[in-house]
């Protein structure tokens, strides 16, 4: 079978370097590698020194070191690097998942998600966020999902689009569900330190589960994309060495200026964790005053993480709203269409520095356009 576009990934790859303005990244406001460096004094000549061999193919030993200390009980031996977090996912729905497995995906979602599975003949099964109770998913309904030949569940938390936090007690129960079946749950955990209130911040899957299997990078929390910098935590040894074998059809080894780049920004994490937060809620209180000012063009509830939200959009198609300011303005903004949500919404990022400007250029030309 073959592989779906990724239809959000296109809608970027047509937009993104050629757009004014970006309003719908998930991606928050960037850093240069000097301002990564400065975190370290004499992390310049040590990065002149790096050596462009091939890296070790489970990723550098000091900077599994450096990330197993981000976890409570995960040691180094449980981490393994990956080119982002794209292809880890990917990774999982080949090497864990087979055809005829059934599989239940936390939806609305990035397409990876379910897409990867879905072409391999994996039958896909969706547990949805209700866009009325701000988007949280039906406890009651996901053992109800499971079949038979179900694998594994895969959350994401703090989610995009929606930016939907699962709360302690709810993101334990999911854990007994599928502690009590014996399935894998994999957790996307991309967008975690990017809780608007850091009380919020949940323990990290592979801590907490034995047959848990914890996604992070540090493209989404850390605003470093460009390092193409990703990992996954497990305790699960056959997971892990499925995984580790399968990267050898992959990326084989990671970048290694790339990995000691990621080695500053994992020991200065809660540093650059706190620059991005402020500014999230600062730009969330922007986005706050806008909805209270459009309550007749969008439906919208307050997220309580990450760099993304997804208000339903009154107007009409939203496809054609992007299309439109895009044209118009050079305004970039996401329809909810390429999320397969049925219904009219737009993905907002509000991570990027330039957002207040971006956001009032937009109020603009909605209100012009009537
Ligand atoms: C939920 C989620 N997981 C994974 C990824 C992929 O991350 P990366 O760009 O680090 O590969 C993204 C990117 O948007 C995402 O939103």
């Amino acid at each position: 079978m073959q592989i779906r576009p990724f239809e959000l990934e296109r809608y970027f790859a047509r937009h993104e370097f050629s757009a004014k303005y970006l309003l719908g990244s998930s991606d928050p406001e960037a850093m240069s590698i000097a301002d990564l460096l400065a975190f370290e004094s004499g992390s310049e000549d040590a990065l002149k020194k790096v050596w462009l061999g091939y890296t070790e193919s489970l990723g550098d030993p000091a900077l599994r070191r450096d990330i197993a200390t981000l976890y409570e009980s995960v040691t180094p031996e449980q981490i393994l690097l990956f080119t982002g977090a794209e292809e880890p996912i990917f990774a999982f729905m080949h090497a864990v998942l087979e055809p005829g497995d059934h599989f239940v995906v936390h939806f609305p979602s990035y397409q990876s998600h379910y897409s990867v599975a879905e072409s391999r003949n994996i039958e896909v099964s969706y547990w949805c966020g209700d866009p009325a109770h701000n988007w949280t998913p039906d406890l009651a309904e996901l053992p109800k999902l499971i079949k038979h030949n179900t694998r594994a569940i895969l959350i994401c938390t703090p989610h995009n689009p929606t930016g939907y936090l699962f709360d302690r007690e709810s993101w334990n129960r999911v854990i007994e569900i599928a502690r009590q079946r014996g399935l894998y749950l994999f957790c996307d955990e991309v967008y975690r330190g990017s809780e608007h209130n850091v009380a919020d911040r949940l323990p990290q899957m592979a801590d907490h589960y034995e047959k848990g299997i914890s996604l992070n990078c540090l493209s989404k929390n850390c605003g470093l994309a460009g390092l193409r910098t990703g990992w996954i935590a497990t305790k699960d040894r056959q997971i892990y060495n499925q995984l580790a074998t399968f990267k050898d059809y992959l990326t084989i080894c990671n970048c290694a200026p790339g990995e000691y780049l990621a080695g500053i920004a994992v020991r200065n994490i809660d540093k650059i964790f706190e620059t991005q937060r402020q500014r999230l809620v600062r730009h969330l209180d922007l986005l706050a005053a806008f909805f209270a000012r459009h309550e007749t063009r969008f439906s919208w509830q307050r997220p309580r993480a990450g760099t993304v939200t997804f208000p339903a959009w009154l107007g009409g198609s939203a496809l054609d709203l992007c299309d439109r300011l895009i044209a118009e303005t050079g305004i970039m903004l996401i329809p909810g269409t390429f999320f397969d949500m049925p219904g009219d919404y737009l993905r907002f990022g509000y991570g990027r520095a330039n957002f207040a400007d971006v956001l009032e250029r937009f109020e603009n030309w909605l209100i012009k356009a009537g």
